[in-house]
């Protein structure tokens, strides 16, 4: 058997290299080939350029394989191909998302009342979101935002949709796509560790009122640079406050919620009027797989389309596509209850923790490494840092990171990123599937290596 880590986390190969490989796979023929052939074709050409997230030198992205057995309920929804739009095109699959739904609002101490639906990503479930809080605030002003558009409103201008200054980009997405606008979207300081900063929240909005109609607010349980979670209850009773809608986008850290040590920071969700969930990060569905869910059951009906060969009015049966756009909507709960099913709860959570336990440990021992800069405490399985060296300058520090980063991912033995933490460039490791702070340690000593060649070379001016 191979070694785990012997196996390149991909070939390594050049963007020329990738696609001469790939042209083959592309050239149809009028005669078609046996899968036989076929396999040896994809094994060859494509496989070697796919990414192997299982490997522990993989300390990128969200990604990993699927958990075995998410994998197992994705074979059997794959194999029998159910599209859950309702009843009448899937009872069994229509019925299943229904309690899988239910039982995860139960799972995750959301309200009795609440509700939610499977969407193909975290951003479509934050659009979502962003359109149902709209909608909400154009039935403030009495009138249908689905009827009347974005002319219904008096003073489009001023309306606005807060967030961290550290929330992922989906939110850009959602204001463009809802008409509203980058100019929508506002955004709130943080703290030295990245969650965002009450204090400041409160001034900015004092700030802000005369001239901004804040109608949504958007809490980022886990952020996507620094995986902070930010105070979720006093950001709640700001909202409240201002009468806006609170959306927790809990994409990628909403699953440690499950995680008794971790439940308290969480604490508040259940108050948001929405929560958006990529059970395809850590969690191990197989992509796609992303829930949105609401505080009221009811809020839905906004998002309500009926037909009369589809949804017709007055039919009691399960219709999971009546709650987000798509009609043909994948399998997704059945990989989810299989998962469970199969790991049961207390696995879930060993799961989960060891990664969080993993980098809380990394965490402390870099704190007394002097070639290191920590740039926050991290709240979750991320740890942004810095590689400082004697012969790098504070001007060249940015420069510096990128070109670690960039020598660092070169070989395919292991693969880190970086982003921007207000002007500063720093390296980032996520760690999604389980591992050991001793594995994370043979990352960073590599990444360190590779910064003292450059830094002794004087290669970043
Ligand atoms: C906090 C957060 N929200 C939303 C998203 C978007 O999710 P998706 O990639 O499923 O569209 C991400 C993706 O990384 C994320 O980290």
């Amino acid at each position: 058997m191979v070694e785990e880590d012997k196996v390149l986390i991909y070939s390594g190969a050049s963007l020329m290299q990738v696609k001469e490989d790939l042209k083959s796979l592309v050239d149809f023929q009028k005669e078609g080939k046996s899968i036989e052939n076929l396999k040896l074709m994809i094994e060859e050409k494509l496989l070697p350029h796919l990414m192997n997230y299982n490997n522990p030198g993989f300390l990128s992205m969200f990604n990993d394989f699927p958990e075995k057995g998410a994998k197992f309920g994705a074979e059997i929804a794959l194999e029998y191909n159910q599209g859950v739009t309702d009843w009448h095109v899937s009872p069994g699959g229509a019925m299943l998302e229904e309690l899988c739904i239910k039982a995860l609002c139960t799972l995750f101490g959301l309200d009795s009342n609440s509700d939610g639906t499977f969407m193909y990503s975290g951003t479509y479930a934050n659009q979502e979101a962003l359109y149902l809080a709209l909608h909400w605030k154009a039935e403030q002003e009495g009138f249908d935002l689905a009827k009347e558009g974005l002319q219904g409103f008096d003073n489009l201008e001023r309306l606005t949709v807060l967030s961290s200054v550290d929330a992922h980009f989906s939110l850009k997405h959602a204001v463009r796509m809802l008409g509203l606008g980058e100019r929508t979207l506002l955004t709130l300081e943080v703290d030295d560790n990245r969650r965002i900063d009450v204090n400041q929240m409160r001034k900015t909005i004092d700030a802000l009122q005369d001239e901004h109609d804040i109608f949504c607010v958007v809490v980022t349980t886990g952020t996507t640079s620094t995986g902070s979670i930010d105070p979720v209850c006093p950001i709640y009773n700001i909202s409240r406050s201002i009468k806006a809608w609170m959306h927790v986008d809990g994409a990628y850290g909403l699953a440690y919620s499950l995680i008794p040590e971790y439940k308290e920071n969480f604490s508040g969700i259940e108050l948001a009027d929405s929560v958006s969930w990529d059970p395809h990060k850590q969690f191990g569905a197989p992509i796609p797989n992303s829930v949105l869910f609401v505080r009221r059951k009811e809020d839905f009906n906004r998002m309500a389309l009926r037909s009369d060969y589809l949804y017709r009015e007055g039919e009691i049966t399960p219709s999971p596509g009546l709650k987000s756009p798509p009609s043909t909507r994948p399998f997704s709960a059945l990989s989810i209850v299989t998962s469970i099913q199969y790991q049961g709860i207390s696995k879930i959570v060993e799961r989960l923790s060891s990664p969080l336990l993993a980098v809380r440990t990394l965490y402390e021992k870099l704190s007394t490494d002097s070639e290191v800069e920590l740039c926050h405490k991290p709240d979750t399985g991320i740890l942004c840092f810095r590689i400082k060296s004697k012969f790098i300058s504070a001007d060249q520090m940015n420069q510096f990171q990128k070109q670690i980063y960039k020598r660092t991912n070169s070989e395919g033995k292991h693969s880190i990123s970086f982003t921007k933490l207000g002007e500063k460039v720093v390296l980032r490791i996520v760690a999604i599937s389980p591992t050991t702070a001793e594995t994370l340690m043979k990352t960073i000593s590599y990444v360190k290596d590779i910064a003292k060649s450059i830094g002794n070379r004087g290669e970043s001016s």
